[in-house]
């Protein structure tokens, strides 16, 4: 079969390696031999490879009629969505690693397929190299999901980890991430929260049947996460993780949300370290089940794209029922009233007063504490009703994060 790749970077490149180093095993196994013919990219490319068959003319590759699969893994909405759908409404079939684009236009792209009787697959949109959305489609579809939360972005994940384990400052460890090709070309949407947000809209409408949307939905990054907090959740037996999660609250509302977490060292979550991925899936048959593995990188990702290509060519006459059904109005629940316990470190905090306001607290400690620094974790009530609770206290709050229960 032949394959067009649109975008020749980290992933697409990925993708053309793995095609070509493994195109024997991918027969055997498979039954299926593919070739890259037309590559799409505006850069030059001059002395590469695969030079003959880039183009920057995206005509070439809608027009040919011989191009039966296209890989889209340009990033963005614009112009991917317009190809993509460009490419679903000639019947050609489309595998994407594009998270931006399914998370802000899957369902609109999954209807195109299905009236085109195509696939759009899109594997590698989460979790790198991870197979996420085949088990959850596939594999767990006899149970009832009620929750998945994962470490979704490896970028964050990584420095949080130079940070707990090296003592390396946030900054530092950013630099090192991008050095290594992790970060996003702007890595505000992998430290704010917002790549694994869109991940995890993916994850909830596969989950739990609609479309959740990137707007509307509550994300906060690790920014702001200093080495004290890092010391601190140390002696409440913890580590810190960016979690983005979703938990079906009714058959009408789920919470959906990313922020960072104070994380058990006895969770299946608390030993995902550097730049991989780690997504829990709670099943009413099954229990937990834990996917673990590379979230970022090149070949990594590109496994995922290639293992959706395969698919593709395998049911390239009959289209893989796969879908969900657009928003719900009013769908999503405030996070501020679901339950948690918070972390919260502040200076000039009356113990006395917490105490009375929360009724009890755990408090925590750290080396060189300062002689005014206080942290705590507070029990588990509304987010509202904790934070009411902290806003009267008269304290300088320096920092305040969840806790998670898994
Ligand atoms: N920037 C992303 C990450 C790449 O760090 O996880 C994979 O989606």
């Amino acid at each position: 079969m032949n394959i067009a790749i649109l975008g020749f970077g980290v992933v697409g490149s990925g993708v053309a390696e793995v095609i070509k180093n493994n195109s024997d095993s991918i027969l055997k196994n498979s039954n299926v031999s593919l070739k890259v013919t037309r590559i799409l990219d505006i850069r030059d490319f001059s002395g590469n490879e695969y030079e003959n068959i880039i183009t920057n003319n995206f005509d070439d590759i809608l027009g040919d009629d011989t191009i039966d699969i296209v890989v889209e893994t340009m990033g963005g909405v614009k112009p991917a969505f317009d190809f993509v759908l460009a490419c679903l409404n000639k019947g050609k079939h489309v595998v994407s690693s594009n998270k931006e684009l399914v998370a802000t236009k899957g369902y609109e792209l999954l209807e195109a397929a299905k009236k085109n009787n195509v696939n759009f697959l899109f594997e590698a949109s989460v979790g790198g190299g991870i197979p996420i959305i085949r088990p959850m489609s596939r594999c767990l579809a006899g149970n009832k999901i009620s929750e998945v939360a994962g470490i979704l972005n490896g970028t964050s994940n990584f420095i949080l980890t130079k940070m707990i384990m090296d003592g390396m400052s946030f900054a530092d460890a950013l630099k090192l991430a991008q050095d290594k090709g992790y970060a996003e070309k702007d890595p505000t949407a992998d430290v704010e929260g917002l790549d694994a947000m869109r991940k995890i809209c993916i994850l909830a409408s596969l989950a739990f049947g609609y479309h959740v949307y990137p707007d509307g939905v509550y994300s906060e990054g690790i920014s702001k996460i200093t080495l004290e907090d890092v010391a601190f959740a140390a002696s409440y037996d913890s580590v810190i993780k960016l979690i983005a999660m979703t938990k079906k609250l009714s058959d009408d509302k789920a919470l959906v949300m990313v922020s960072p977490r104070l994380v058990k060292n006895d969770s299946m979550l608390s030993g995902v370290n550097g730049v991989f991925n780690a997504c829990l899936v709670r099943g009413d048959a099954t229990g937990d089940v834990l996917m673990y593995g590379k979230g970022a990188g090149s070949l990594a990702t590109a496994s995922a794209v290639v293992g959706d290509v395969i698919d593709c060519a395998s049911y390239s006459e009959e289209r893989k029922f796969f879908g969900w059904d657009d928003k719900k109005e009013n769908y999503l629940a405030d996070y501020l009233d679901c339950e948690t316990a918070l972390y919260v470190r502040a200076t000039g905090a009356d113990k006395a007063a917490i105490e009375k306001a929360f009724g009890s607290v755990q408090y925590l400690t750290r080396e060189n504490q300062g002689a005014d620094e206080i942290a705590f974790v507070t029990p588990v009530k509304k987010e509202k009703e904790l934070r009411d609770t902290l806003a009267c206290l008269n304290m300088n709050v320096l920092s305040i994060i969840r806790t998670a229960d898994y």
